[in-house]
């Protein structure tokens, strides 16, 4: 029976660059979701941006463009990286969409009209300079428990600690620096406490993992609050009908964004939006996201969409993170890799979509990148047990029998078998369990090789009277090829591709796992897939290395200086410090930068060569007061283009937010001189 599937991976916010910790989840989506196609379902597959709320607001200010425009160029941004990756939507659009302010607003009204929405007064951390209200994470102090400096307004980052913004010592807001005054303002609410009967029965019906739905079970039990679901202007996002100046909170419009990006794909193709939101659908929809936000998918999500009356997810699949080497990714260590670097440095995507395949499953347990391992493994499994195959058979038919595979074959015995094994891979996909179908598939490739091994073909090529069990033998290995190709389609669609060309076969569907290729021409064999050099890894990682961070960059501007509890970064090697060619400069000319809030141009002698260089301490100088000063740059930093123009190099500046100072050198220091 045909399936209509409908999936969705999380919308990634449009403030941030894709990382290979996002891909973890947009991998595991794209695998499963080529698995249902290749199995003849209709399905498909949306996604989108998530645009709305204060952080992008923001950025967008301070880039000096409209939110419009930000949201703009990051789409195309993401859809960029994750095609490198050969994560194929069938729609990513925008949460700041026709389609979705309409659905966000009927649901909206629909909660209203049952008696769902209650409107209170609230007293939140009013910035007054920038006359907006702040979100916990625009706001720093010192944390109430242990009284470290610079913390955000939920939680401490020094003694993990959670509190109420107000509760900080000497706060102030991370966009001004001004301090916080408290101002009352009229919010709403869903009443999700009303939705408790029908939570505590949707959460228990096997939508959700056994773990995730434990996790549900304690948070049922401490009782539902109300959620705030509006936010005051200025905000970037929709306003709430029949009540101006407000505007919904991000995370209402935001999975309100799956449907609107699947609606805008029905118009496109004249699919019917209803028969799959509709309350009662017998259509599946599903929700590949990370456990961060099982809060949001498994209480509020069903909650909106039932009391709406729409249909509630079939199910929803929460994975883990992503560490790389056992540790959390780390921009110090050059393991923050974003998408585009990976691409950038040459590296085949292909490669990560096995490695993350080959360790994922159904749970919500974290999953680790091992660099080392990971290049071991793609070498091991897809090089030399899968790729090999096909590379040793294909010579002989081109070359020795007319690029033709034999009409028939004696020995089916082998082909049968590893046809025999497409329900329980089928079964393990379905369920996710990636990692094991994989292990089960490199299981049947070393039966492969052991076939070739045993039947040495090299020989049999040898002696002409040998031709037509060298015919089978080939013929045989391709097809055993084919078979670990159709089972390795969902993981490596690019491989699957180059086959399919090289087999010269239409595109390979579950279903061709019951059939062979008999009698039939391809193709020249072309190269399928490079082994990893450890190399190229190592260039990955320093290429993402950004040990030394602008001080002068502190997006935090404090009204007064603030003590240094900053915690010692993490050591680095003698041989990493001695890579940074640190040099006295001279501040030869300064000068504002038209349109810039924090910048000035410097030109700095640095004895053999001028350079220019953007430094964000206007806050702390003035121009004039900097020509003829002498100072300390880094004059080996790759250049950077900049908004306003290229900067070569960084200026070294002492400060934690509180205040800018400019490094200085003794006096006698002379341009050009390394600092060591
Ligand atoms: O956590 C996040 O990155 C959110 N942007 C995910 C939103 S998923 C959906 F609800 F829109
Ligand atoms: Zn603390």
């Amino acid at each position: 029976m045909t399936r209509n599937i409908l999936v969705t991976s999380a919308l990634p916010y449009a403030n941030g660059s894709i990382h290979l910790g996002h891909l973890v989840e947009y991998i595991q989506t794209d695998i499963w979701v080529r698995f249902q196609k290749m199995r003849g379902h209709a399905c498909h597959y949306v996604c989108a941006d998530d645009t709305h709320g204060t952080p992008i607001m923001l950025r967008a200010e301070k880039e000096q463009i409209t939110p419009e425009q930000l949201i703009e160029r990051m789409h195309g941004e993401h859809l960029r990286d994750f095609s490198g990756f050969h994560i194929a939507f069938d729609n990513y659009y925008s949460t700041n969409s026709d389609e979705n302010r309409e659905l966000a607003q009927g649901i909206y009204r629909r909660l209203r009209d049952r008696g769902l929405i209650e409107a209170r007064t609230i007293e939140q951390l009013y910035d007054p300079e920038k006359q907006m209200f702040l979100p916990d994470r625009f706001i720093k102090g010192e944390c109430p428990k242990c009284r470290a400096k610079d913390q955000y307004g939920d939680s401490c980052e020094a003694c993990g600690a959670t509190y109420a913004p107000t509760d900080l010592i000497n706060p102030h807001s991370a966009v001004s620096g001004a301090a916080p005054v408290k101002k009352s303002s009229e919010h709403y609410f869903f009443k999700l406490g009303e939705c408790a009967d029908f939570l505590k029965a949707w959460t228990r019906a096997g939508h959700l993992q056994d773990e995730a739905a434990n996790k549900m079970d304690e948070w049922l039990s401490g009782g539902l609050q109300s959620w705030d679901i509006s936010r005051d202007a200025p905000y970037f996002g929709f306003e709430i009908p029949d009540a101006p100046g407000k505007y919904f909170y991000v995370w209402l419009d935001a999975p309100v964004g799956y449907m609107a990006s699947f609606k805008h794909r029905c118009a496109k193709l004249g699919l019917d939006f209803d028969a799959y939101w509709n309350e009662g659908s017998d259509t599946e929809l599903y929700h590949f996201i990370g456990k961060d936000i099982l809060y949001f998918h498994a209480l509020f999500w069903p909650a909106m969409l039932s009391f709406a009356g729409y249909r509630t997810p079939t199910k929803i699949f929460a994975h883990g993170f992503l560490t790389v080497d056992g540790q959390k990714m780390s921009k110090s260590r050059g393991t923050f890799i974003t998408a585009e670097s990976y691409l950038a440095q040459g590296l085949n995507p292909e490669w990560l979509r096995y490695y993350y395949a080959a360790k994922l499953n159904g749970t919500l347990e974290d999953i680790d990148l091992n660099l080392e391992d990971f290049t071991a493994r793609v070498n091991s499994d897809l090089i030399g047990k899968y790729v090999n195959i096909a590379s040793r058979a294909a010579g002989f038919i081109t070359k020795r029998f007319d690029g033709k595979l034999a009409n028939r074959i004696g020995d089916t015995d082998l082909v049968l078998r590893l046809a025999a094994t497409a329900p329980e891979l089928a079964d393990l996909y379905e369920a996710r369990e990636y990692g094991k179908a994989l292990r089960e598939i490199m299981a049947l490739a070393d039966v492969v090789n052991q076939y070739v091994d045993a039947k040495k073909p090299w020989e049999m090529a040898k002696d002409p009277s040998a031709g037509a069990e060298l015919h089978e033998v080939c013929t045989v290995s391709l097809n055993l090829f084919r078979l670990l190709t159709i089972y390795l389609k969902p993981v490596l669609p690019q491989v699957a591709s180059l086959t399919e060309t090289f087999l010269a076969i239409p595109p390979l569907t579950w279903a061709d796992a019951s059939s062979m290729l008999l009698g039939h021409a391809i193709q020249p064999y072309q190269h399928l897939m490079a082994r990893i050099d450890p190399k190229q890894i190592t260039a990955l990682t320093e290429a993402n290395k950004q040990s030394l961070q602008p001080v002068a960059h502190s997006p935090t501007r404090h009204a007064e200086a603030q003590a240094h509890h900053q915690p010692i970064s993490e050591t680095i090697s003698i041989d990493d410090f001695g890579k940074i060619d640190l040099r006295i400069a001279k501040i030869v000319n300064a000068e504002q930068v038209e349109g810039a809030e924090k910048l000035l141009k410097l030109t700095l002698d640095i004895g053999l060569e001028t350079r220019t260089v953007f430094a964000g301490i206007k806050s702390a100088y003035q121009p004039e007061d900097l020509i003829g000063r002498l100072t300390v740059m880094v004059a080996n930093l790759a250049p950077r283009k900049m908004k306003f123009g290229l900067s070569e190099g960084m200026v070294l500046a002492a400060g934690d937010g509180g205040g800018i100072y400019l490094l200085a050198p003794d006096s006698g220091a002379q341009p050009g001189m390394r600092v060591k």
